[in-house]
């Protein structure tokens, strides 16, 4: 047999006993969300994602020009549909968004800025499949250029100030419990509530 075969039956060999043994381990431990995606896992699934934006769209430039009134409403529309996975700074670092597999990236980030306008545009319209990100719109020229505006503010985030994150954070959904709050406080400041409300407990558990 000669060296070069040699070496790679070698390799093989290595391959299949290591594959095995991570394997074994896995299905052993079981699998959690929680645990933190490997370097190895996030390179390979950032790859095979990319096929998913066909080619010519990816060349597509963003035919909404930025303008205030466009980040306005793009803010807006952030604040109320994405932040609750991606934070209103576009970090991800909100309970949901810390807790999901893949996380949600930090889209100030070069990884994010480095994608195209028409990649992140197809990446809002159509999601990304085995993930938390949703696809998004009915793909009627109404919703594409809500869309198109989003990509607006993704190029933005890396600029966006304390007084945008604090429009934002009047906008953001909320549940039963911030409501009632809302109230009593709104009571307090009326001067009929008895004593002003305290903050409500954030920490994830
Ligand atoms: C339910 C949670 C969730 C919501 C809501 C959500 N996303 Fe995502 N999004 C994710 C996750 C998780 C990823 C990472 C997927 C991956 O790693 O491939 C992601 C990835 C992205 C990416 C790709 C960034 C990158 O560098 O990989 C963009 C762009 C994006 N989201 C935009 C949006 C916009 C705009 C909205 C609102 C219209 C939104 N997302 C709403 C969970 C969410």
């Amino acid at each position: 047999m000669k060296r070069s075969a040699r070496v790679l039956l070698v390799a093989a060999a290595v391959a299949v006993v290591w594959g095995g043994y991570a394997l074994a381990t896995a299905v052993r431990r079981g699998f959690s969300a929680r645990d933190e995606p490997s370097r190895a896992e996030e390179v390979v699934a950032r790859a095979f994602r990319r096929w998913a934006t066909p080619e010519a769209m990816r060349r597509v430039p963003n035919p909404v020009a930025a303008s205030p009134e466009v980040l306005t409403r793009a803010r807006r529309h952030f604040a109320d549909h994405c932040a609750g996975c991606h934070g209103n700074d576009g970090s991800g670092r909100t309970p949901i968004g810390r807790r999901l597999y893949p996380r949600a990236p930090d889209m100030r980030g070069a990884e994010t800025q480095r994608l195209t306008d028409g990649e992140l545009f197809s990446i809002i319209r159509n999601g990304i499949r085995l993930t938390g990100m949703p696809a998004w719109g009915d793909g009627t020229p109404k919703e594409d250029v809500g869309t198109w505006e989003l990509v607006r503010f993704i190029r933005h985030l890396p600029r966006l100030t304390p007084t945008e994150v604090a429009e934002m954070e009047a906008l953001n959904p909320k549940g039963p419990a911030e409501y009632e709050r809302a109230r009593q406080i709104e009571a307090f400041l009326a001067g009929s509530g008895p004593t002003a409300p305290s903050s409500p407990e954030r920490r994830m558990k």
